[in-house]
């Protein structure tokens, strides 16, 4: 794996190895592999970010680099600099690149054409470091995915739904994704899906029933403002409360990947009686995302 840029890139294998990594990592976190020492990677942000942005300047320092974060409108990119130039300037002066952006196509252009290890933190398509998060964190609470089923809930053709499909599709858990017809995945998308065992179901509580992970996202992604009205009107049914949970399996989890809108696609309470799960959630993205540099570095090696 010399770059990052989906799950989809990914076999089940490999993501089992890279949450077992991370995993290590947590439990050993002050004696990190110095993998990065000398190192200078630069953060490319083009959508605002706590976690993603935090997570990556904390891991790549712990692992001996410098972060140095580029706020995308402020560099020339936000004036036309087309990315595969940026990506041959940035590749004679830093050693790795972590990219949030719009196009999925930006950050495979990077990766070319610079030739530096490159990661995805975000884009339009994916949202690859949450989903390793998410599922080191089902790991740690339900003792992994096999036999479990997961529900995503809200707009299900949003970046983080597609790297829940893909993961279903490589690890083999079933996936519900709960989803009025304006929100369900584009059937262009599904059908390039091997193996996936997805149900897309439009009534919230069919979703929820029998579910082991009850996953929602925020329901106007970054973008997607001038659709705000619409969308939490739509959206609405698919909100996560105590009713709603009552559908799922005993003991199932309530994830979000946050940031959280209380009262949208998750109630206060049900939010704060999850919130255990939803920071770890959180924290697993310092480590999964050292397992993905740490992996990254070992295959520019060999
Ligand atoms: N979940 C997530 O990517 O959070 P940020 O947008 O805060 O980085």
């Amino acid at each position: 794996m010399k770059n990052f840029l989906s799950i989809q890139q990914l076999s089940g294998a490999a993501i089992e190895h890279l949450i077992t990594r991370a995993a290590d990592l947590k439990l050993n976190r002050k004696s990190s592999p110095q993998v990065l020492a000398g190192q200078t990677w630069a953060l490319i942000f083009n959508k605002s970010s706590t976690r993603t942005r935090v997570s990556f300047e904390v891991g790549v320092r712990e692992l001996g680099g410098s972060p140095m974060f580029l706020s995308g409108a402020e560099m020339q990119l936000g004036r036309g600099e087309p990315v595969k130039d940026t990506a041959r300037v940035l590749a004679r002066m830093v050693d790795g690149a972590i990219i949030r952006t719009f196009a999925q196509q930006d950050v495979e252009d990077f990766a070319q054409f610079s030739g530096l290890p490159t990661i995805n933190a975000l884009t339009d398509d994916e949202h690859p470091c949450q989903i390793l998060a998410d599922l080191q964190t089902m790991r740690e609470r339900l003792g992994g995915w096999k036999g479990k089923r997961v529900c995503f809930l809200g707009d299900g053709d949003c970046n983080v739904a597609r790297s829940w499909v893909w993961a279903s599709a490589r690890l083999g858990f079933e996936l519900v994704i709960g989803a009025p017809k304006e929100f369900q995945p584009a059937g262009s998308f599904m059908s390039a899906v091997p193996g996936s065992s997805v149900r897309v179901e439009a009534d919230a509580a069919r979703a929820v029933a029998g579910c082991d992970v009850v996953y929602t996202d925020v329901w106007v992604s970054m973008g997607k403002e001038t659709e705000s009205v619409e969308r939490i009107e739509v959206l609405r049914p698919y909100q996560i409360n105590k009713q709603l949970m009552s559908h799922a399996n005993p003991g199932a989890i309530v994830m979000h990947c946050l940031p959280a809108y209380r009262g949208k696609e998750i109630t206060d309470e049900v939010m704060e009686a999850g919130a255990d799960v939803i920071f770890d959630e959180a924290e697993n993205r310092l480590h999964a995302q050292k397992a993905v540099i740490v992996e990254m570095m070992r295959a520019r090696s060999e």
